[in-house]
This record gives structure tokens, sequence and C-alpha cells, in this order.
């Protein structure tokens, strides 16, 4: 069962986060993380990058795999994965561009895209410690309630409801992207720590679900049941439904 840890705000939650982050680096200068885009780990990236420059830790060797990234719009849009993760972790944490890794929306056959990333993860030892958000439908990264729980990195078609939660992100919601490749819930497993972060009473009915209900395809979130080493940090809005 998962660790789950009960705070007052998202700013308590971040530092909470930061805390399990700075404990991997400490112990492996070369940690591999694997990063959620989202606006639930904004506050853990930015004490993260507080703690870095604190702890004087040098992070030049960390390595980076974000979970997902939208197809068909390029690394240098605003909005792709590419740009947040470049925006919200590897500038202010001041890692090296080039050991953090996006799945490829765009080129050539890129529904070779989740092979050539899994074989990168691979080539990297795994992901030492994985920073996970939830949607409001249940799904992690970008696994969909029905994703199998043993799905490798893929290309997948986006729900109605993530699409319609991801359009304030975009200046209209015709043009949230319909597909991504995203991580799969095995490749998601197999990280070794698992940090899943849930804020606000919309999550409340996904976060008892993923918890408390039972371990199915139906509720992705679910599989941190599974994992032998996970640590939940909720708000208690997010926490009020268990
Ligand atoms: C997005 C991302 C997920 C994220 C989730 C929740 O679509 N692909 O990785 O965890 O939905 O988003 P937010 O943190 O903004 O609530």
């Amino acid at each position: 069962m998962a660790e789950v840890i009960i705070v007052r705000d998202q700013e308590e939650a971040g530092n909470a986060a930061a805390s399990l982050f700075v404990e991997h680096l400490k112990h492996k200068p070369d940690a591999v993380l694997g990063l959620a885009t989202g606006s639930t780990p904004l506050t853990t990236y930015a004490a993260l990058a507080s703690a870095v420059r604190e702890h004087g830790l040098d992070v030049s060797k960390v390595r980076g795999f974000a979970l997902d990234e939208y197809l068909g719009i390029p690394p240098e849009h605003p909005q792709s994965y590419r740009s947040v993760i470049t925006s919200e972790v590897v500038e202010p944490l001041g890692l090296t561009p080039s050991l953090v890794m996006t799945p490829r929306g765009t080129g050539p056959n890129v529904e070779a895209a989740g092979d050539e990333y899994e074989l990168a993860i691979r080539a990297a030892g795994g992901i030492d410690v994985q920073i996970l958000g939830i949607g409001t439908n249940g799904h992690i990264a970008f696994n969909e309630p029905g994703s199998s729980l043993g799905s490798t990195t893929r290309l997948k078609a986006l729900a109605a409801q993530t699409r319609a939660d991801n359009a304030r992100f975009f200046d209209s919601p015709a043009e949230v992207p319909s597909h991504c490749i995203t991580q799969g819930l095995g490749t998601i497993q197999r990280a070794r720590h698992l940090v899943l972060l849930a804020f606000g009473t919309a999550k409340a009915p996904a976060v008892a679900a993923a918890l408390e209900g039972p371990v199915s395809a139906s509720v992705p979130g679910s599989i941190v049941q599974l994992h032998p080493w996970a640590t939940v940090i909720l708000d208690e809005e997010a926490a009020s439904q268990l």
C-alpha cells in the first residue's frame, strides 16, 4: 500500500515532494528523474530548484524523462511538453538540457517514437523517482481509463475529458492535440519510486478510486497500489473522499 501524506496546501506538498527528490539526488548525482507536466508538480519543481541552490547540489549529471508529449506540435511550440519541461524544470534547476528527454511527437515514423523512448529509458538504467499527477478521470501521464496495466510508451488518443481539462493551456479548445505519445502504465510501474500528488476537490473522486478502489485499467492511477514504493501527497480537499 502506498504511503499517504496529507498536507495543508500545495506549497507544503511541493516542499515534501522536493525533499524526497533531494534524497535521491544526494545519493546518486546522475539520478534519473521522471518528470510530469500539468499544474500539479509546479510547487515541487519550484521547491526543488530552491533546494538545489540551498544544498549546493551538482545536478549537471542528472538525467530526466518526461512522461508524455503531444503528437504533432513541434518541440519549440510553447505548449509542447518539451517547452514546458524546459521552462519549469531544466532551466530553474540548471539541468543539462541534452540529458533531459521528452518523447518525440513529430518527425518521420512517429509510431516508432514509443519504442525509441523505452530503449532510451532502459539505456539510462531506468527511472529512479517519478513524479505523477492524476487526471480527474483517473488517468496518469496520458494513460486514459482502459489503458493496459502492462502498457509501454506508445501513441494514444486523448479522452474528451482530458482535452477539455487541458484546453486552458491553449488559445482555443480546437487547438488541443487529439493524440499523444505517453509512457505506459508498465513503464511507470518500473520506476523505482513513485511520488503522486493531487490537489483540490475536483481530484477527490479519482484519488479515492485510485487508492481505495480495485486495481483496474478503468482507473490507471490505481497502479500505485501495486507499486512497492509509492508516496502519495494530497491536500485535504483531494483527500476528502478517502
Ligand atoms: C495532464 C498530464 C498528466 C497530468 C494530468 C493532471 O493531462 N498528461 O501528466 O498529471 O493531466 O493535470 P494537472 O496537474 O494540471 O491537474
